[in-house]
């Protein structure tokens, strides 16, 4: 079988295709063979060697994939062979709160799924819901779940509530999706017209350029009678105009820190943190409950997610140029033969 490896040290170069024998299930573990990956900026983050977890040197890279089960170990009990699953990213954790005891995962500290069979616990695993193909199915374990987390960690999301989610990314569509289904009013920003376009057309109620209007946290309150948003998903940042977009006692779920932390990015200024009276809570993805959670409500209304690009898994260096672009709208997957 073939599997990429992946050198922390060389960037794109770093990352090597790999001819190895396949892997013989152990007690509670399955076999799946691959279908399909996606990949984004986590991924562009761990190639960087700037990604917050550590990498092991060689590992097979990739945390999102979905395929077919073909070997089982002694004592599976979840799965059967044939069943199509998607891996969870942190496979140990299962429910509950994050613990650092559940921090390990798929493609950085534990071998991913840039394969095509890979090794996994039972626990590791979840039904694909049957409307979605595998390479729809591989778009879910890592953006849709974070989504679901950011949205289900904090209170319950009320019809009529107010959601602003920044940036049109992977993280952003679902979170635009999920809050839909929900009844919520959404705003996103994005940078460019064209994508302004394409999220009114997947039901955004306002959208902002946040290049154009700088001052888009004003314009937030402005859209909300000066009351601010229920809930913000802060996957781009900066955290500061979030906090000044945000209701008092509303919430503010934090996703992505690199966008909006970058190096020589401004701190947060306690007093804007003060004001804002919100809660802020970090969302690191979520737990198998929260995969299981959202795929009941995936599966009943039939959603599909945005998808941008297929590559062939042979490409997957050109998939990665092409991510690092930023140019498209949705999740970028990669088809096994
Ligand atoms: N905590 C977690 O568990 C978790 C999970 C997944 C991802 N993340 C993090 O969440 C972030 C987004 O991930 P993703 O997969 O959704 O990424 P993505 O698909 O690459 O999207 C990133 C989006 O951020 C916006 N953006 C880029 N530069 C920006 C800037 N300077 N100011 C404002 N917005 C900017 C862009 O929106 P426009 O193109 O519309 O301008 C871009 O589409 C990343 O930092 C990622 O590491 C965290």
């Amino acid at each position: 079988m073939k599997s990429y490896h992946f050198d922390p040290d060389h960037g794109l170069a770093g990352l090597t295709l790999h001819e190895q024998d396949e892997p013989e299930p152990g007690r509670g573990q399955v076999v799946v063979r691959v279908r399909a990956n996606s990949i984004g900026y986590r991924d562009l983050m761990v190639l960087g060697n700037r990604y917050v977890l550590p990498i092991r040197p060689g590992v097979v890279p990739g945390c999102e994939g979905v395929g077919e089960v073909v070997a089982v170990g002694e004592d599976v009990r979840r799965v059967r062979i044939g069943d199509r699953v998607a891996a969870t990213v942190f496979p140990h954790w299962l429910d509950g709160p994050f613990r650092r005891e559940n921090a390990a995962q798929l493609g950085t500290m534990l071998d991913g799924m840039l394969t095509e069979y890979a090794l996994l616990d039972e626990d590791g695993v979840v039904p694909v819901p049957d409307h979605l193909s595998d390479e729809e199915a591989a778009a879910f374990p890592l953006a849709a779940v974070t989504a679901w987390n950011a949205l289900a960690s904090g209170g319950p999301l009320r019809p009529g509530a107010t959601v602003l989610t920044l940036g049109s990314g992977a993280v952003s569509l679902f979170v635009l999706q999920f809050a839909k289904l929900a009844g919520a009013r959404v705003i996103v920003t994005t940078s460019g017209a064209a994508k302004a376009e394409r999220l009114r057309a997947l039901g955004a109620d306002d959208v902002l350029n946040y290049r154009e209007n700088p001052d888009w946290d004003e314009t937030v309150r402005a859209l909300t009678g000066g009351e601010g948003v229920d809930r913000v998903v802060d996957a781009s940042g900066p955290l500061e105009k979030s906090l000044k977009s945000v209701a008092m006692s509303g919430e503010v779920a934090f996703v992505g820190f690199s966008l909006s932390g970058d190096a020589g990015a401004k701190p947060v200024d306690p007093s804007v943190l003060f004001m804002a009276g919100a809660a802020l809570h970090r969302v690191a993805t979520g737990s198998r409950a929260h995969f299981l959670d959202m795929n009941r409500a995936v599966e009943t209304h039939r959603l599909r997610p945005v998808i941008d690009r297929v590559f062939p898994f042979e490409k997957l260096h050109d998939a990665f140029t092409y991510c690092e672009s930023g140019e498209g709208l949705g999740k970028i997957i990669i088809s096994h033969p």
